[in-house]
C-alpha cells in the first residue's frame, strides 16, 4: 500500500504545512467512508487536479439527528484504505470524534438560506453539522481544491456558498452522480436495502427520467411534473415519499414553471434507508439542440 494514514488533527496539520512549504497543491475529498464507485470517482477527479490527494474518513456525529443512523452507519476501514490506494490517494485522514470535537466545543457554521429548502426541514441541524465539519476539515488539511458529489446537490451548494461567503481560497469541484447500471444512485446507505427494497429504490431514478421526458416534450407547469413524479413513486408500495421539489438550481427556491434548467430533487424512504437523488432538468433535449 502506498498511501499513509494520519489519525490526528495535529499530524494532519503538520503534514499539510509540509506539503504547502514544498509547493505541492492539495486536493481534499471529504467522506464518511464505506467507499463505492461514487467516492472513488471523486478521488480520481482530485488526482487529476492536485499534486497530493487527501481523503478524510469521518462519520461526523453533528450532522446526524436524533433517531438517525449514526450508530448503524456502515464502516469498513480496511476495505476503504485498499480502494483508496487503487486510485492513487496519497493520504487518508481518519480523526477521532474526540479530536474533532474536544470538550467545550461550541462553534457552528450556518449557511442561512440554502438550508431552508429540500432536506433542511426534514433534517434540522444537518447542514450546520456538515458546514461546520467541512470548514474544520478545510482548516486542518488546507486544500487548494476540494471535490464533492452532485448526488448531494444541496450539500454541494451549501459548501460552495460557505467557501465564497467566508473567503476560503479553495476551489470547490462538483462531480456528476455515479449510478449503478440500472440507474440507482450509488450510496453507502444502499447497503441497508433488501433485494426487494433495492428494486423498489429504482423508482427514484426512474421518476427523474420520466420528469425529463415530460419537460423535453414541452411540459412547463412545475405542479404537473411533480404530480407525475409523486404518482410514480406512490405506485411503489415499499417507497414512502419525503419530498419532491422542482426548484431553482442556484437558490433552491421552488419554481412554479419549468425554466431552462430546473433542479428536480427527491427524498424517498425505502425500508431503513432515506434515499436522495436529483437531476437538473433541461428544457431542450440534447438531441434537439
Ligand atoms: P459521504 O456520504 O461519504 O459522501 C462523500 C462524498 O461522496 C460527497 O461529496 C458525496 O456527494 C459524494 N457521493 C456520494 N455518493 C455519490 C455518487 N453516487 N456519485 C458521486 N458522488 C457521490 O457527504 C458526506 O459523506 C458528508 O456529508 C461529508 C461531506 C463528508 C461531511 O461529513
Amino acid at each position: 500500500m502506498n498511501l499513509t494514514v494520519v489519525d490526528s488533527v495535529a499530524g494532519m496539520q503538520a503534514l499539510s504545512e509540509q506539503l504547502r512549504l514544498a509547493g505541492r497543491s492539495i486536493g481534499l475529498v471529504p467522506t464518511m467512508g464505506f467507499f463505492h464507485e461514487g467516492h472513488l470517482e471523486l478521488m480520481r477527479v482530485a488526482r487529476r487536479h492536485a499534486d497530493r490527494v487527501v481523503v478524510s474518513i469521518f462519520v461526523n456525529p453533528t450532522q446526524f439527528g436524533a433517531g438517525e443512523d449514526l450508530n448503524a452507519y456502515p464502516r469498513d476501514m480496511e476495505g476503504d484504505l485498499a480502494k483508496a490506494d487503487t486510485v492513487g490517494v496519497d493520504h487518508v485522514f481518519v480523526p477521532t470524534a474526540g479530536d474533532m470535537y474536544p470538550e467545550g466545543f461550541q462553534t457552528r457554521v450556518c449557511v442561512a438560506d440554502l438550508t431552508r429548502f429540500l432536506c433542511g426541514p426534514s433534517r434540522p441541524g444537518h447542514f450546520d453539522g456538515v458546514a461546520t465539519v467541512v470548514a474544520k476539515l478545510f482548516h486542518i488539511t488546507r486544500p487548494h481544491l476540494a471535490v464533492f458529489g452532485q448526488k448531494d446537490y444541496q450539500q454541494l451548494a451549501v459548501i460552495s456558498r460557505m467557501a465564497r461567503d467566508l473567503n476560503m481560497d479553495i476551489q470547490i469541484i462538483g462531480v456528476p452522480t455515479v449510478r449503478e447500471p440500472d440507474g440507482l444512485a450509488m450510496s453507502s446507505r444502499n447497503s441497508y436495502l433488501s433485494p426487494e427494497e433495492r428494486e423498489a429504490a429504482l423508482c427514484l431514478s426512474a421518476s427523474l427520467a420520466l420528469a425529463q421526458d415530460m419537460v423535453s416534450a414541452g411540459e412547463k407547469e412545475a405542479a404537473v411534473v411533480l404530480k407525475a413524479v409523486e404518482q410514480h413513486i406512490r405506485r411503489e408500495p415499499l417507497a414512502h415519499m419525503d419530498y419532491a421539489r422542482l426548484c431553482d438550481p442556484v437558490t433552491l427556491e421552488d419554481l412554479q414553471s419549468v425554466k431552462e434548467e430546473s433542479l428536480l430533487a427527491l427524498a424517498v424512504i425505502v425500508g431503513k434507508a432515506r434515499l436522495i437523488d436529483n437531476r437538473v432538468l433541461v428544457r431542450k433535449s440534447p438531441s434537439s439542440l
